[in-house]
């Protein structure tokens, strides 16, 4: 696996690679898990060569957030993706992702605006800026993602699309399904911020969604069933609940009965001072 820190050189390898057939882009921050190592594997099936993007992007973090703290293990990284197989490790600087009198934000309204959007203000605008500088500096053929980050996708196919960015059809942004531990809580960097304690209550998380999902697919009142479910985590040790929404799949429209059109139950929590999403279809088998 080749490593590159300068767009010079990340122009160079990729020039080489696309020798050899499409070229796939996994971004990432780092500190890489399962879920991660999914979509390289993913990745892997759908095109000969896999760039992956280690980048922790400060302007998708608030003045709050854990920015600092976000943890950073490059050298381990990169060992766990040379044993994926894949070819070229994209890991710039700051300076080198925005360079002194960067001055340009990507906005993306409406799918942007609600949920983690409302509760992070500015940071699908630091989300969406990275990863459309990530498609001009890679110009991969396919992007992988995990759904984990269910708004994210969103965002990111609404801004590909509206921008006419380099990936030929959306089809070639590839949402890819949560990797989850055996108690059902979704894979995430942030787990490793969790006390014992506050992990086995973690779990309550990924259970209480599927338990308000099943009385949602019976016919119960939805706002009611959302209200319970917030309830429940509380009770489970969970210190406060962001939002447990009824959406739209694709537009995230808040729902408050199920209809015809795909639909997604999502939920921001926190637990101590960590803040865990998750999202599950629901109308269809989880
Ligand atoms: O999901 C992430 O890890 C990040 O938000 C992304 C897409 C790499 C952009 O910084």
């Amino acid at each position: 696996m080749k490593a590159v820190s300068t767009i010079g050189d990340l122009r160079d390898a990729v020039a080489q690679l696309r020798n050899a057939g499409p070229v796939a882009l996994v971004p990432t921050m780092g500190a890489l898990h399962d879920g991660h190592l999914t979509l390289v594997r993913r990745a892997r099936e759908l095109a000969p060569s896999v760039v992956v993007s280690i980048f922790v992007n400060p302007t998708q973090f608030g003045p709050n957030e854990d920015l600092g703290a976000y943890p950073r293990q490059l050298e381990e990284d990169a060992r766990l993706l040379e044993a994926e197989g894949v070819a070229l490790l994209w890991a710039p600087s700051v300076d080198e992702m925005y360079p002194s009198g960067f001055a340009t934000t990507i906005s993306v309204s409406g799918v942007s605006e609600g949920l983690c959007g409302a509760a992070r203000p500015g940071h699908f605008d630091g989300v969406a800026t990275v990863v459309a500088k990530l498609f001009n500096q890679v110009q991969p053929d396919i992007a992988l993602f995990g759904e984990k980050d269910w708004q994210q996708l969103a965002v990111i196919r609404r801004m590909a699309s509206d921008l006419d960015l380099t990936l030929p059809q959306l089809g070639n942004i590839v949402g890819v399904p949560t990797v989850r531990e055996a108690d059902g809580l979704a894979l995430s960097s942030r787990n490793r911020y969790l006390s014992g304690e506050e992990r086995a209550a973690a779990a309550a998380l990924p259970r209480a969604m599927k338990a308000a999902i099943t009385r949602i697919e019976q016919g119960a009142d939805v706002p009611a069933t959302l209200a319970a479910l917030e309830t429940e985590l509380v009770e489970a040790g969970f210190t406060s609940v962001d939002y447990a929404t009824l959406a739209d799949a694709a537009r995230l429209e808040p729902l408050a009965a199920l209809g015809n059109a795909a639909a997604r139950l999502l939920v921001a929590a926190r637990i101590g001072g960590t803040r865990l999403i998750d999202n599950m279809p629901v109308g269809e088998a989880v």
